[in-house]
């Protein structure tokens, strides 16, 4: 079958590679896609913006395409899958009125607040006074949210008074994130360790994926500003059997029947960002409705399953005739970044040793990269991820690791210490 894949980042490089994995599949045509990903078996990439709904649903019309898949949020937040479903047309993913849970901050709060889902306290704000009145009345540390779409950007984690002021001067008044910023989210700070919990929602039954846990901060030891994320592993040991059970009662079961008994059933990846405190307890950070970028990569590394069979199990709402497998070593991947990222990307610099990487047994994901005659060049923040498996956390990390020192160009930013936690976590040679 003909599948449509949508995006052209590291997080849809993993999902082609996947897709054309499959038996089932026999081309998979990606809009726009990449070079790099173009360069996987079965593999086109199709000049169409990612907003572009009509001319993607012509395209999905005319090429018999059996059913699409959304990588990125903004198109769904946006609507496709209501679009596509309205022309006839088989698409994977959340509709946009269950696409509000990362659409807006606000409405999540609300979401989790009315149906009793663990979460930190909160208040939101349009007016800058108030916001600030608020700060002064709650100690730091305080996190401000932009209330909408900001690229994962939109996030501060402010230490001090002063920061948390600033933070929400600049999001109200200087509307630094333009619209996502004209409502803003305070809300307490929650102490612990953060994981990853993705599930295949058809609706009604969820398949849970293996657990992950990715790095947001720019920078070594979690310090330096929010990103996209700068590196991911999976599994993610913070996630034993009794927090997954917890997980899956108290977060991802209610988010799903709250949807379903409001009419708007929640169909995709449902990603539930969490922090787990020193008690077990587990709390959601934020919810995405799509894959993670860089969770995936990894994921996609240990998925034994067949990918497609999961994706028509979920537009078919038959999740609850599937398993899921996963293999059993672990898999970790970094992200090459810009010394410019998040703040900015970087443009046209060669890079080397893409091929030395892929030699070592790393595969290389894509996230802004471009052809330039027979070199390949910088063409994003987030550059690269160079993703490894291995028969622990920290074999996978050592050779992840190698990968990254035979890649350069000028500039290139990465943190060494991807996974730390989990290295931690083994038990010592
Ligand atoms: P979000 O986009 O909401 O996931 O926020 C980005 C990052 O900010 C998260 O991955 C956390 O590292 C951090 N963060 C967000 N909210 C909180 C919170 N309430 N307490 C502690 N850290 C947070
Ligand atoms: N890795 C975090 C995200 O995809 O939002």
């Amino acid at each position: 079958m003909h599948i449509l894949l949508i995006g052209s980042g590291g997080r849809e490089h993993a999902m082609a590679w996947k897709l054309a994995q499959s038996d089932q599949s026999s081309a998979i045509s990606v809009a726009p896609g990449s070079d790099a990903i173009e360069s996987e078996q079965k593999v086109k990439c199709v000049d169409i913006a990612s907003n572009d709904f009509a001319a993607l649903a012509n395209y999905a019309k005319k090429e018999a395409v059996s059913f699409t898949i959304v990588g990125p949020e903004v198109p769904l937040v946006d609507g496709i899958v209501d679009y596509f479903q309205s022309r006839g047309l088989r698409i994977l993913g959340p509709s946009a009125a269950a696409a509000q849970l990362e659409g807006s901050k606000a409405f999540a709060k609300d979401f989790m607040q009315q149906h009793n889902i663990p979460t930190a306290h909160y208040a939101t704000f349009t007016n800058t006074d108030k916001a600030i009145a608020y700060i002064k009345q709650h100690e730091a540390p305080l996190v401000i949210k932009a209330d909408g779409l900001a690229a994962g950007k939109g996030v501060v984690v402010a230490q001090t008074e002063q920061i948390a002021i600033d933070a929400v001067t600049s999001m109200l008044s200087e509307q630094t994130f333009g619209d996502a910023g004209s409502n803003v989210v305070i809300e307490e700070f929650l102490p612990g360790e953060e994981a990853s919990f993705i599930v295949l929602v058809d609706g009604e039954h969820s398949l849970p994926f293996a657990s992950s846990q990715d790095h947001k901060a720019r920078d070594e030891g979690d310090s330096g500003p929010n990103t996209g994320g700068m590196g991911a592993y999976s599994p993610a040991p913070v996630i034993n059997e009794s927090i997954h059970q917890q997980v899956m009662n108290k977060i991802v079961q209610p988010t799903i029947d709250a949807f379903r008994n409001n009419g708007t059933p929640f169909v995709g990846f449902l990603y539930v960002g969490l922090m787990i405190d020193d008690n077990s307890v587990a709390k959601v950070v934020e919810y995405n409705v799509r894959l993670g970028d860089p969770e995936t990569q990894p994921l996609m590394m240990r998925l034994d399953s067949d990918f497609v069979t999961l994706c028509l199990a979920t537009i078919n709402g038959q999740l609850d005739q599937q398993e899921i497998s996963w293999s059993k070593q672990s898999a970790l991947g970094v992200v090459l970044a810009a010394g410019e990222y998040p703040a900015g990307s970087s443009r046209g610099e060669i890079i080397s040793g893409i091929l030395d990487a892929d030699a070592l047994g790393c595969k290389v994901f894509h996230a802004g990269s471009r052809k330039e005659g027979e070199q390949v060049v910088t063409n994003g923040g987030r550059v690269l991820c160079v993703t490894a498996l291995g028969d622990d956390i920290r074999k996978a990390k050592a050779l992840a690791d190698k990968g990254c020192d035979k890649i350069s160009w000028s500039g290139m930013h990465h943190r060494r210490d991807i996974g730390y936690r989990a290295v931690a976590r083994l038990p010592t040679d």
